[in-house]
């Protein structure tokens, strides 16, 4: 069975002395690409900004200070080029990238998805590696700015012609980003790959949200008020999911009643059983064979037609209208998302 390991701090140390007299390209400044820029600039690491021109979000980027070109002019003078563009458009946009980059450029992603995939091939000269912060981009940068930091996956898929350096580089970023403050984990691009498309679709995005979104169904059909639908079966996931993170689930169960407590014990193997595991396994499967993967990209060649649709329906649900209801109540809610420095 592969092994994951904490990278020991001496090691992310020395990254940190190494990226600190190089210059980081970051192409593509969107969720998380804003987020590592901000924080390895605030580590003393050199950054520049690519993005297509006309780009909103190279305009943000220059706002915020920073130096911003044409994607693959950035790529040429960068020792490390970072790759924080959407997953499916990797294997167009790389290609240029790699072809602009001086020889002992190194390339980082963020997910190894096109990697692992084959969508991008790298030549065997060239150092490939992975920092993937464990959270979205706006907890990278609000933790960041609190002091703290969260952890990260990191990996090296070549060394290219200096493996020593490549990989002093790529710990160096996870220095710059915070998440040494956390932990780096070492894994593989293809252990990376799995789990985390696994853990967003069975668990994350697809599992819990169908499964909040099916139970505040079952309660308005049932009579019930949507907004105690809501309530019950959304607000309070953020609670229970908090205890989960700081105590584990078996320290959750501590913290709830007994009435709770033997509710969970009672219902939840009904709800997730062993059909349910079945469907689990048939997912990974799908994962790792890459047909995952294959319809993703079909799916953005179309446009994103399927997305779209999705994002609209889920939209359009009452359950966010419900939602909605609810925050008035609570504006202090959305202040981390409305603040200019971490958004
Ligand atoms: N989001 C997360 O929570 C998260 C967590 C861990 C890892 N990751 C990984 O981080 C990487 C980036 O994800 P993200 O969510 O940060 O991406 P994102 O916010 O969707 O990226 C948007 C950026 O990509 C640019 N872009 C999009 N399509 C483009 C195109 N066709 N040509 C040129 N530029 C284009 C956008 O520029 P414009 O302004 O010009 O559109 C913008 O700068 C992915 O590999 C993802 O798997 C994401």
């Amino acid at each position: 069975m592969p092994e994951c390991e904490i990278v020991a701090n001496s090691l992310v140390v020395a990254g940190a002395k190494v990226i600190s007299e190089q210059v980081v390209a970051i192409i593509g400044y969107g969720n998380q690409g804003r987020a590592h820029a901000l924080n390895l600039r605030e580590s003393g690491v050199k950054v520049v900004v690519g993005g297509r021109s006309g780009s909103t979000s190279r305009t943000r980027a220059e706002a915020d200070g920073f130096r911003t070109a044409d994607s693959p002019q950035v790529a040429v003078h960068a020792d490390l080029v970072i790759v924080s563009l959407p997953d499916e458009v990797h294997g167009t946009l790389c290609p240029p990238l790699l072809e602009a980059m001086k020889p002992s450029g190194v390339i980082g992603f963020l997910h190894g998805f096109s990697i692992h995939f084959g969508q991008v091939v790298v030549p065997e000269d060239r150092g490939v590696v992975l920092v993937a912060p464990k959270g979205p981009g706006t907890a990278l940068r609000a933790r960041f700015v609190e002091g703290m930091g969260i952890p990260c996956l990191f990996a090296v898929h070549q060394g290219g012609t200096d493996p020593d350096r490549t990989e002093a580089l790529a710990l160096g970023w996870a220095h710059g980003i915070g998440s040494a403050r956390a932990g780096v984990i070492r894994t593989t691009f293809r252990d990376e790959t799995e789990t985390d498309l696994f853990g967003e679709q069975i668990v994350l995005c697809g599992g819990l949200s169908e499964l909040i979104r099916n139970a505040f169904e079952v309660l308005v059909e049932a009579g019930y008020d949507p907004l105690l639908a809501y309530t019950e079966c959304c607000h309070e996931v953020k609670q229970i999911a908090d205890l989960i993170c700081d105590r584990g689930i078996s320290g959750m169960g501590r913290a709830i009643s007994n009435t709770a407590r033997f509710g969970a014990m009672d219902a939840g193997q009904r709800i997730i059983d062993d059909s349910a595991r079945i469907r689990m396994r048939e997912v990974l499967a799908d994962i790792q064979s890459g047909q995952f993967a294959k319809r993703v990209s079909e799916d953005a060649r179309d446009g994103s037609r399927r997305l779209g649709e999705y994002m609209a329906k889920t939209e359009a649900h009452p359950l966010e209208d419900a939602g909605r209801s609810l925050r008035t109540m609570l504006p202090w809610l959305n202040s981390v998302g409305k603040s200019d420095e971490i958004r």
